[in-house]
């Protein structure tokens, strides 16, 4: 009952000519997909990657978005300027925005509910450091991001989380399908407890961490997982595609 959703996150990675040959070469791999398929990629490349997509089931996202309207914000995007040219999807919160950004459950709160005034779909990422985790703080620190960076939404269906353990971020440590999905679980009755059951239950929550094509199956599998974040295997063409046939 909810439809998949595989998202690249290309990073800081690619120039626009290099994300436009990146799509170029994506987009005949993906025609049969099943699920939604989202590239979110570098600011300065909206423009490009919008054009080249035309025509295509690959939808656009952005890495990132400042929850004011507008004013004196340098070297911020705004939610007007994404949707000028079809972005549809946007991460927020991020890790690495988390860690070397200082973005907070506070900011996270304020861009997302920015992202959902104006018909953005948040792709709001959550999850937990090696040392959270190995101390029994997992379920505490999710809690809290939940808790604080989703307040006030009104229909938490319309966003997807990225549930991205920290220590699996590019370390080609991938969380165990099982581990994956238990804390994917606790997330869906957390969301429920929040807002309501009924509405958890169609909420998409994707994996996130050293995601690729040869451990795809075994995660989307997972009753729990309804997607997945790509950082690194976005960046290649058969890899990405790979991952979004993971049904065939
Ligand atoms: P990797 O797939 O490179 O581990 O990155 C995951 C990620 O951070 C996606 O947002």
């Amino acid at each position: 009952m909810r439809k998949a959703i595989i998202a690249g996150n290309w990073k800081m990675n690619n120039t626009a000519s290099q994300g436009v040959a990146l799509v170029n070469a994506i987009a005949p791999l993906v025609t049969d997909a099943n699920c939604d398929v989202v590239v979110c990629v570098p600011a300065i490349n909206i423009p490009a990657i919008s054009e080249a997509i035309k025509g295509t089931n690959i939808k656009l996202g952005a890495e990132n978005v400042h929850f004011a309207e507008k004013g004196a914000y340098t070297g911020e995007i705004s939610a007007a300027m994404l949707l000028e040219y079809g972005v549809e999807y946007v991460i927020i919160g991020h890790s690495e925005r988390r860690q070397y950004f200082g973005e907070t459950d506070e900011t996270v709160n304020k861009r997302t509910l920015t992202a959902l005034a104006n018909g953005i779909t948040p792709i709001g990422c959550i999850g937990e450091s090696l040392e959270e985790r190995e101390t029994g703080k997992t379920e505490d620190v999710l809690a809290t991001q939940i808790h604080e960076g989703l307040k006030g939404i009104e229909d938490i269906t319309k966003i997807v989380i990225a549930y991205e353990p920290v220590w699996a971020i590019g370390t080609g440590k991938t969380a165990t399908a099982e581990q994956a999905n238990e804390t994917i679980a606790f997330i869906r009755t957390t969301v429920g407890e929040m807002f309501c059951p009924k509405c958890a239950a169609q909420l998409r929550i994707q994996y996130g961490g050293s995601m690729n094509a040869g451990n795809c199956k075994e995660l989307m599998a997972m009753e729990e997982i309804d997607g997945g974040l790509i950082g690194g295997a976005s960046l290649k063409a058969p890899d990405f595609a790979a991952i979004v046939n993971f049904d065939k």
